[in-house]
């Protein structure tokens, strides 16, 4: 239990139903669970607490309300080690009299009974689903009372016929149990509900964002493509699921397959998005209707990643009116906004944040169809974007805490967090592993929030030992390294970018030591990470700005790091932007030249050929995406795989810290002082951001004048700020409004 936390949990038990359980070593699918008690209160309830944690997910409802409007909780874990449960009040749901309490279970990523390519079938932690709920009140009359999941719960099923995470629901709403959740039911056919072992997890509460139904966007249009098989668009790729509105014969099936492609014939294609789900159907959902005038339904315990949803078996010709799209995601708030004169750049902008919205259902996944991993290395490339759009940084800090739950003793991480065990020696190495570094320190960095870099500073230091030991003579050469990389002939060596980030990683853990007052072990990273960096010259670097074979990963990696000796980093900038003009200002690199690159042009007085890098619209580059219709931002330059990933996205965070210039400033982390550093690239004539810091809005905005240029800047109350000229002299800002003029 980590400090502060308490268990509220002082006579619930973790309870199940009777006949799920291993049957012959087989581990049957079994329809979700439904657990109820009732209890007859003499008087008023003065105040009511609930405390609830079911696994996989969980809803709950008092006297036929649901309570609460998160969806998928509690978030995912790694449930040996560290369950969340969720805390409501209750007051108002209980009366006098009598009262019902019911509980319906999803499998989740707690039973992902369909075998994949990770192996979530396997994990050590699976089981059937099981609820642990106390209810604390204090009713009028003084009395306290303890209301805790135990023997006296009855178990059933219902509607929920089947529930698979990557699968799909089947609600064959005949089956539903009206009033089932209601007092003076009838619950003669029900279980008793047993005692089941708990999942072994420390038990600590989640106090960051739930997941919840954000948006709903009506289809734009749809299509029949042949009798009884409509395809719905929703004009978005997306992560959630179809809410469908129906009515027709009682045993009616419609079927609802979920994709982000269509194929020739017009049909939703899921080719490439389902083959890593080894068994069933992949992001479908079935719906059996009951036979009433209107049927509303959508699914509860799984979500999808898609754009269009076929459809079949509808009773009667398909309408817009069928079918609406539910955007489901960690509910953060949306702090950031960029603009500027040119639309595909405005279209980048609003793809990063629909595929970092869809890549954070719970945690930071890759994609929100195929895999719904938590890659670590997507959730490091994706972190600064995510950390100027959305308030996501207790959100990342809750998945820190799985990810340390993941680390072995010897340091080592696996690719996805969590893991059932599978990808601990598969090959991410330290650009993926990264993220249990650099996330740290973009929290504190962007929010001012220290505890994360507190928490996680001896598990840096497991890691950088599981490091030393794969290193020889301090160079790393194991990893990804910079993955999706255009033309995999030109790809920068593994070696390159692996040690350039152990580099990175110990002088990081150099600045949390200073950070901690822990000088000696400070001066010993910072000895340790001069050591790597004269490997890292001695092995890569050839002269004459060369690194490598001069890659643009290999280039700006060992400038953006600051492994570049200052005797030679103007030759490698002059090599970098040589580079950069000889390709085209094609974006030949993968994830880590996607971040890199275009900061270490602006950063080095090349901010025109950072733009021009960013804005080109020929494959590979972003705006081709764009201009190709993408909604949100793919998994490779081309357009096989997946289209909503993330990995690319550090590009928006790049527009707002150097076109709109809005930079933190580790000196005074949080935006207690703020860098407000535009480069007027010659091809824009105007930006404006907004973004919504701890301490209130940041402004900055810029707009062609004749010969000048007009910038805006606005300051929250008891901030400061610093404006960088192009020129590089600077101006002292202090909170409010300012408007100066740049030549
Ligand atoms: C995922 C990526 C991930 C990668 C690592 C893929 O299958 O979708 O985004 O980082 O594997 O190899």
């Amino acid at each position: 239990m980590s400090e502060n936390s308490e268990t509220p949990f002082l006579q619930a038990q973790w309870i199940g139903r009777p006949g799920y359980r291993l049957n012959n070593w087989q581990f049957p699918v079994w329809p979700a669970p439904m657990f109820r008690r009732e209890v007859a209160l003499p008087v008023d309830v003065e105040c009511a607490q609930a405390f609830v944690s079911g696994l996989g997910y969980t809803e709950l409802y008092i006297n036929g309300a649901r309570i609460g409007d998160h969806v998928l909780d509690p978030v995912v874990t790694k449930y040996d080690q560290r369950v969340r449960f969720v805390r409501y009040d209750v007051t108002e749901h209980f009366q006098r009299g009598n009262n019902a309490i019911g509980v319906i279970l999803g499998n989740g990523w707690y039973n992902c009974h369909t075998p994949d390519q990770w192996h979530f079938d396997k994990a050590g932690w699976r089981d059937y689903p099981k609820l642990l709920l106390e209810i604390r009140m204090t009713l009028a009359n003084g009395e306290q009372r303890l209301i805790g999941s135990d023997l006296t719960w009855k178990v059933s099923e219902g509607a929920v016929r089947f529930d698979g995470l990557r699968n799909g629901e089947t609600y064959d709403a005949r089956c539903e149990r009206p009033g089932w959740s209601e007092p003076d039911y009838d619950d003669v056919d029900w279980e008793g509900a047993v005692v089941v072992p708990g999942p072994g997890g420390l038990l600590q509460e989640q106090t960051t964002p739930p997941c919840k139904v954000i948006e709903t966007l009506n289809p734009v249009s749809v299509q029949e493509i042949r009798p009884g098989v409509a395809v719905y668009d929703m004009g978005q790729n997306m992560a959630g699921w179809a809410q469908l509105c129906v009515s027709g014969e009682p045993g009616t099936e419609v079927v609802m397959r979920y994709g982000e492609r269509l194929s020739d014939n017009g049909e939703v294609d899921q080719s490439q998005i389902c083959h890593f789900v080894k068994e069933g159907e992949c992001q479908t959902d079935r719906y059996i209707l009951k036979g009433q005038e209107e049927e509303i339904w959508e699914p509860r315990f799984t979500y999808h990643g898609f754009r269009y949803v076929q459809v079949e078996g509808l009773p009667d010709t398909p309408t817009l009116e069928n079918l609406r799209g539910r955007v489901v995601h960690t509910a953060f708030e949306d702090i950031g906004s960029f603009a500027c004169d040119n639309e595909d750049l405005n279209r980048v902008q609003e793809c990063t944040k629909w595929s970092f919205r869809g890549n954070f259902v719970g945690i930071p996944t890759d994609c929100p169809h195929r895999e719904k991993n938590g890659w670590t290395g997507d959730a490091h490339f994706a972190a600064e974007a995510g950390l100027m759009n959305f308030a996501v940084g207790s959100s990342y800090a809750q998945w820190l805490e799985t990810m340390a739950d993941t680390q072995r003793p010897s340091g080592q991480f696996p690719g996805i967090v969590p893991s059932c065990g599978w990808g601990y020696n598969w090959g991410n190495g330290p650009a993926w592993d990264s993220a249990y570094v650099f996330i740290p320190w973009y929290i504190y960095l962007y929010t001012g929030d220290m505890m994360p870099i507190r928490q996680h500073y001896e598990g840096v230091k497991r890691y950088l030992d599981f490091c030393d030991s794969m290193a020889s003579n301090a160079i790393l050469s194991f990893g990804l390294g910079d993955w999706m990389s255009f033309d995999p002939e030109q790809k920068t060596p593994v070696a390159l970018t692996s040690t350039a980030y152990y580099y990175a990683h110990t002088k990081m853990a150099a600045k949390f030591a200073e950070l901690l007052g822990k000088r000696t072990e400070q001066n010993n990273y910072d000895a340790f990470a001069e050591e790597i960096k004269n490997a890292f010259n001695r092995t890569f670097y050839k002269g004459d700005g060369l690194y490598a074979d001069g890659q643009q990963t290999a280039l700006a990696i060992a400038l953006y790091q600051g492994l570049v000796e200052d005797t030679e980093k103007g030759a490698v900038v002059e090599k970098l932007v040589e580079t950069v003009r000889a390709e085209d200002f094609k974006a030949n690199f993968g994830v880590i030249g996607a971040k890199y690159v275009p900061r270490v042009l602006a950063e080095n007085g090349h901010a025109d050929a950072a733009y021009r890098l960013v804005a080109q619209p020929e494959c590979p580059g972003w705006v081709r995406w764009i201009r190709d219709g993408a909604t949100t931002l793919r998994e490779s330059w081309g357009d096989v795989n997946s289209r909503n990933h993330i990995m690319f996205g550090d590009v928006s965070a790049w527009m707002y810290q150097y076109l709109a210039g809005i930079q933190p400033n580790a000196e005074m982390p949080g935006f207690k002082h703020t860098i407000i550093r535009p480069h007027f690239v010659s091809e824009l004539d105007w930006v404006k951001s907004n973004y919504a810091s701890p301490f209130g809005r940041i402004y900055s905005g810029w707009s062609r004048n004749g010969s000048h240029i007009d910038v805006e800047i606005e300051l929250p109350e008891g901030t400061s700020g610093t404006f960088v000229r192009p020129d590089g002299e600077s101006v002292e800002l202090s909170a409010g409004y300012t408007k100066l003029q740049a030549a």
